[in-house]
């Protein structure tokens, strides 16, 4: 078998014209520009790589972007008092600080207070809370750019049984509830660095998600003939991107596949796009798109 490659690239770039066509529709009927405000601490250069991606597919959409940029040493206080004001500051619908942050910042404390409403990374207790209770107001951006892939690509989850490896905030817990939800009605499986025997679980995998951050993890022979296998890492060797499966001996043996780069990538940023939107509209109290 050689897998059906699905293109998230195309899958974004759709997902994207849908949040340009809103944010036209929006400002149209009400003046407003969704506009996230995106935080850039430290010089990571990965990290700066991902802002400038969402800040340019902001600007493609028709969104207002800005970015504040601040040195490795800022302090939490003041980091602090630029997410307040962020919090404050009405034209902003919004708010995404990009991780991880530097040591010596404490992560949970800045994303706990960003405002729910302007919390466009879905990362907020409050916002994590209604995901879990199937009443999201924001969903994480990579697990649900996941969830549309799957849909738009006419996979069916229900019934099938999905194993997701890793169990990070941002993407292994959040995918795991997902697609464990009414609607999606998948039997979930969430492994991790103490699972014993990855293998075996993958091996009876219908769909897997790999997201452990670790280059070509999963083998071709972990993976059941006609699975899918939807690859989130991003990993760098040399000058390389990989995923965290191996690539072409899994498509030997999937289905389906995402492949790295143009796969679960593009996904992400696209899904900003529509938070983004959302927050907009439910902030300038419009509710038609
Ligand atoms: N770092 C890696 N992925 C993400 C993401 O989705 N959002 C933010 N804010 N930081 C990240």
């Amino acid at each position: 078998m050689t897998a059906t490659v699905i293109d998230g690239k195309q899958i974004a770039e759709q997902t994207r014209a849908e949040a340009a066509a809103g944010a036209l529709a929006l400002s149209t009927r009400t003046g407003v520009i969704p506009h996230l405000a995106a935080v850039l601490v430290g010089e990571d250069p990965a990290s700066a790589v991902y802002v400038r991606n969402k800040q340019i597919a902001c600007e493609k959409a028709g969104f207002k972007s800005t970015l504040h940029r601040l040195p490795a040493n800022t302090g939490q206080a003041e980091l602090l008092t630029l997410v307040q004001a962020l919090n404050a500051d009405a034209d902003v619908h919004g708010i995404l600080v990009q991780l991880p942050l530097p040591k010596g910042i404490d992560t949970t404390l800045i994303l706990d207070a960003i405002l729910p409403a302007k919390d466009v990374d879905g990362f907020h207790p409050e916002n994590v809370g209604l995901m879990q209770q199937g009443r999201p107001r924001f969903l994480p951006c990579t697990p649900a750019g996941v969830m549309r892939m799957l849909k738009v690509s006419g996979i069916e989850t229900a019934g099938k049984h999905a194993v997701v490896i890793g169990r990070s905030d941002i993407v292994g817990k959040p995918m795991a509830a997902l697609l464990g939800q009414k609607g999606a009605d998948a039997t979930v499986t969430l492994c991790h660095s103490r699972t014993q025997d990855i293998r075996a679980f993958c091996r009876e995998a219908d769909i897997l998600v790999a997201a452990l951050g670790i280059p070509q993890f999963v083998k071709g022979d972990w993976i059941k003939p006609g699975a899918v296998v939807i690859d989130v890492g991003i990993n760098r060797i040399g000058d390389k991107l990989v995923g965290d499966v191996d690539y072409l001996p899994a498509a030997q043996v999937a289905s389906a596949i995402t492949p790295v780069p143009g796969g679960v990538g593009p996904m992400t940023i696209a899904m900003l796009l529509a938070n983004t939107l959302q927050a907009a509209i439910n902030l300038s109290g419009s509710d038609a798109r």
